[in-house]
């Protein structure tokens, strides 16, 4: 272990020696100004651990110091020595971010002891950092697919906005890559290396849920025996996923709307201010200007995230990328399963194409790998993936002939069908009909036929 490095900054000679001498015989490197100004410039010069600092400096407040480490540095904590009669002022450090205070006159080891756990507490904070750096570098950058002309728009979005530290806002359905894209601003932003932390607000149970964002202090609660880092800390640096934030109750919404515009906040049961330097992305498969409107979640709040919205669009709606995405699955699933690479019948490219994907990507891929588990030859066939069967289940009527049967299958197919290729067009009928193949005329009847606007 290397040794800890400690910063005193004490105007009397004879205080500044004695702590100097303590703290160098348990093994601490200490080094010593006395006066803000060189505190200041040595607080800037190199790693430190902890800041010890007297109150009343000549050339002005040791308050200065603590606001200078708490702007720069909020990692390291600031111990502040007061005389006795000024806990005012001392109770007034800590608020402004010290990390504990002692009054003079006091024993040596006393301060020994705060600087101790002061720096234990800064240990597991950084144990707990680098774990989440470990686990993130296994989160490469994700594979990602797409040609349509939404999608793309979708990544330029994404390529934009990755260097800056605007919030982002995600919408989308259910399984539209939501998470992926947030994933990749992160990965493509000099943030890359620090933290992606993410937390699914629908998942964690209500009161559970402040404090895994922003932690809590020891004592905050019975069972609390120790300080924990909510995620808000975790991400230091780099980036914190607020997922299904729709589903955010409401007086969380109100302390997260504060921690977004003054970039700081307190663990529960604390009044320390923590600084932060971290990008926020939050998504949401909801539409939240509805939730607004109903008063469920908070207008500013909506407001202070809408910055800068990706919304992404359903994979119904933009069908070139079910192609593309389907033989990266198929290659993705082939080869985890050691099959050659199979290829998509000419039949299954047409289904795949007009079915209606209401889970988006997540729902094609799982019919993927399901399909290439089916499948024993080299070809997926329409039989490998039980969609058409799928499609057609709401629709059987088990008292029909089987004349009637094939018959609604056909109409119930057409018409999914018709609406795909008026979906691809936006809505152009002579070109809808041309990639149906039939006439303009054949279109218009079964249009009406089908009652479709
Ligand atoms: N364009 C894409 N290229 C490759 N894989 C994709 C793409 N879009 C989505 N996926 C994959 O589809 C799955 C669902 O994506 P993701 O989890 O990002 O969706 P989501 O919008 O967050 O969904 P939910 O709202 O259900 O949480 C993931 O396995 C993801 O890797
Ligand atoms: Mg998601």
């Amino acid at each position: 272990m290397t040794m800890q490095r400690i910063l005193i900054i004490e105007d009397k000679k004879s205080m500044a020696d004695m702590l100097k001498r303590t703290l160098q015989s348990e093994g601490f490197n200490v080094r010593s100004a006395n006066n803000v100004k060189d505190g200041i410039t040595l607080l800037s010069s190199g790693s430190l651990d902890v800041v010890v600092t007297d109150l009343k400096l000549p050339d002005g407040d040791g308050m200065e110091i603590v606001k200078a480490v708490k702007e720069s540095y909020p990692f390291i904590p600031v111990i502040v020595m007061t005389a006795y009669g000024s806990i005012e002022i001392a109770v007034k450090a800590v608020k402004e971010g010290a990390y504990d205070f002692i009054t003079k006159p006091f024993d040596p080891d006393h301060l020994l002891l705060i600087i101790k756990r002061a720096l234990s507490e800064r240990v597991s904070k950084k144990e707990n950092l680098v774990l989440k750096k470990e686990f993130s570098s296994f989160l490469k950058m994700p594979e990602i697919i797409g040609v349509s002309k939404a999608w793309q728009e979708v990544m330029g979005n994404a390529r934009k906005l990755s260097p800056l530290k605007t919030t982002v806002l995600i919408l989308g359905e259910s399984g539209t890559g939501k998470e992926l894209i947030a994933r990749a601003i992160h990965h493509l932003s000099q943030r890359a290396n620090a933290p992606f932390v993410a937390i699914n607000c629908a998942a964690v149970p209500k009161d559970l849920i402040e404090n895994e964002l922003f932690g809590h202090e020891k004592g905050a609660f019975t069972g609390a025996h120790e300080i924990k880092l909510g995620k808000f800390e975790l991400a230091e640096k780099g980036t914190i996923f607020l997922d299904e934030i729709g589903d955010m109750a409401m007086p969380l919404q109100s302390k997260l709307l504060r921690v977004l515009q003054e970039n700081e906040f307190e663990r529960v049961g604390g009044t320390r201010k923590i600084i932060v330097d971290l990008r926020v992305i939050a998504a949401s498969n909801k539409n939240l200007e509805k939730e607004v409107s109903e008063g469920r979640f908070r207008e500013d709040l909506f407001y202070r995230l809408n910055v800068f919205p990706i919304v992404i669009p359903p994979l119904r709606e933009r069908t070139e990328d079910i192609i593309p995405l389907t033989k990266y699955f198929v290659s993705l699933f082939s080869r985890e399963m050691n099959k050659g690479l199979l290829s998509l019948s000419d039949e299954t490219q047409r289904i795949l194409l007009s079915y209606d994907w209401k889970g988006n990507v997540r729902e094609l891929r799982n019919v993927i790998e399901r399909a290439v588990i089916m499948c024993d030859g080299l070809t997926l066939l329409p039989e490998h993936f039980n969609l058409t069967a799928s499609v057609l289940q709401d629709k059987l009527d088990l008292n029909a002939s089987l004349h009637e049967v094939a018959e609604s299958a056909v109409r119930f197919a057409e018409k999914k069908r018709i609406e795909s290729a008026l979906r691809e067009t936006g809505g152009n009928k002579s070109k809808a009909a041309g990639i149906l193949k039939v006439s303009y005329k054949t279109l218009l009847t079964k249009l009406k036929d089908y009652g479709i606007s």
